[in-house]
């Protein structure tokens, strides 16, 4: 690379350590989710044909969501420059740098780790005893009952959570019962015929909170929260990914709650099965189907995220907003949806969605023998079902009634 007059070869601790770094070792360390670490130059050099094929296809750093559709305040990805600048350290033949700099980029390291998890959750709830992961090498999908024992109405103003064995849990979601009817569901698999009784009862709050490596935490807007009822139970359903050894988990779900009061409650709502234009929710086997979703709301508000959500042969996911206008706010699309990449999209500015608009909302669907991920071979029927060979059809949407002023707010 030339710059001016000088030439500079790149080198990993000045130049390609910093993207590292910043971009891959947040996942790619011990016990983190990634399996190898990106830390030191060997590490690197030793996978760096690797590295250069999956960040010039993009697939990593993770992020399933087009950032050229909507931006986003948890959005990852490489510039087309440190792209290049990987690309070239490569084919410059992977420099390692002056003597001295290995401390340059370890320090580095170091001090990125420290930056996160400053504040202290008030409430902390662990699964209620360590979970013991088989070593028979297969998926294992569990719900867990927290109950959170609050006395009186909260408002958390932040959600984290925190995987206690981070080799083995692959994803997590929560949802919310206040009823306390399902508490004997903790434990249990969930292709166990108890699950399916449960999943009758119906929840307050199907999802509150969706976790994938490297998306810790959620924070809502200075001086809002979502309103937690006293005593309510949390519902954990737990993704572990297979094992060749046994081993145990105890995760855990830190709340955040408000000191002062709130001015304005975070709300949301979900765009689900129920809402789809062409009923019924069934995905034939051997067929490709496509859902959608047109839904008028009649007040201004302000969204604050999106999460959407499908299982296993879920292949794209697109949404957006027409206002009375006529004009087009786009959400999110996703044209390779991936199971394991699930994740709330907050966005950078509040966005604000007037009154009479309509959210359109595609999910496409594969259950052919074609699509990789189908979970059943041959195909069957698939309807909807908290199972992940079940199916769902989610958008849920986190927001504020809307106040002047509200899209120049920048989230944090
Ligand atoms: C949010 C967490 C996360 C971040 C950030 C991340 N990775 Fe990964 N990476 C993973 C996980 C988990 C896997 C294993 C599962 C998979 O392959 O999807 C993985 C797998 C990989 C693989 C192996 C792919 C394969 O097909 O086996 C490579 C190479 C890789 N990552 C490189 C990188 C690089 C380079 C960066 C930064 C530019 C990065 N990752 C950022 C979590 C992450």
């Amino acid at each position: 690379m030339i710059f001016g007059q000088k030439m500079i070869e790149i080198n990993f601790h000045e130049h390609i350590a910093p993207i590292i770094h910043k971009n891959c070792t947040p996942c790619h360390q011990p016990n983190r989710s990634a399996p190898f670490s990106l830390i030191s130059y060997e590490d690197v050099a030793k996978r760096a044909k690797f590295i250069g094929k999956v960040t010039e296809t993009r697939y990593m750093p993770p992020f399933p969501a087009d950032r050229k559709f909507q931006a986003y305040l948890n959005e990852r990805g490489l510039t087309v420059g440190e792209i290049t600048k990987i690309k070239l350290w490569i084919e410059g033949g992977m420099k390692e740098g002056g003597v001295g700099s290995t401390v340059k980029s370890e320090q580095h390291f170091a001090q990125q780790s420290t930056e996160t998890d400053l504040v202290k959750p008030d409430l902390v709830l662990k699964m209620n005893k360590p979970y013991q992961i088989s070593g028979e090498n297969v998926e294992d999908f569990r719900f867990f009952s927290l109950p959170s024992k609050t006395a009186t109405d909260q408002y958390i103003t932040a959600i984290g959570f925190k995987a206690g064995n981070k080799k083995n849990v692959h994803h997590s979601r929560l949802m919310v019962d206040t009823t306390n009817n399902i508490r004997a569901i903790d434990g249990l698999s969930e292709t166990d015929p108890k699950v399916y009784e449960f999943q009758k009862t119906g929840l307050k709050e199907e999802f509150l909170y969706g976790w994938v490596p490297g998306n810790d935490k959620i924070s809502f807007p200075q001086g809002t929260g979502v309103k937690l009822n006293a005593n309510s139970d949390f519902l954990l359903n737990m993704h572990y990914a297979p094992s060749p050894v046994p081993d145990t988990d105890q995760s855990e779900i830190q709340l955040y709650f408000a000191k002062d009061k709130i001015e304005r409650e975070v709300r949301n709502f979900t765009l689900r099965e129920n809402d789809i234009s062409n009923k019924p929710f069934l995905i034939k086997a051997n067929q490709k189907a496509t859902f959608f979703i047109s839904k008028k709301i009649d007040k201004a508000i302000s969204l604050i995220s999106v999460m959407p959500h499908m299982h296993l042969i879920g292949k794209t996911f697109r949404a957006f907003v027409i206002t009375p206008n006529g004009e087009v706010i786009n959400l999110v699309k996703i044209d390779n949806w991936e199971f394991n990449w699930q994740m709330t999209y907050q966005f950078k500015l509040l966005l604000k969605v007037p009154s009479g608009s309509t959210f359109i909302v595609e999910g496409t669907y594969d259950n052919t023998a074609e699509n990789p991920e189908n979970p059943n071979s041959p195909p069957l029927d698939i309807a909807y079902g908290w199972g992940t060979k079940d199916e769902m059809f989610n958008l849920v949407l986190y927001y504020l009634d809307y106040k002047e002023g509200d899209e120049k707010i920048e989230q944090k």
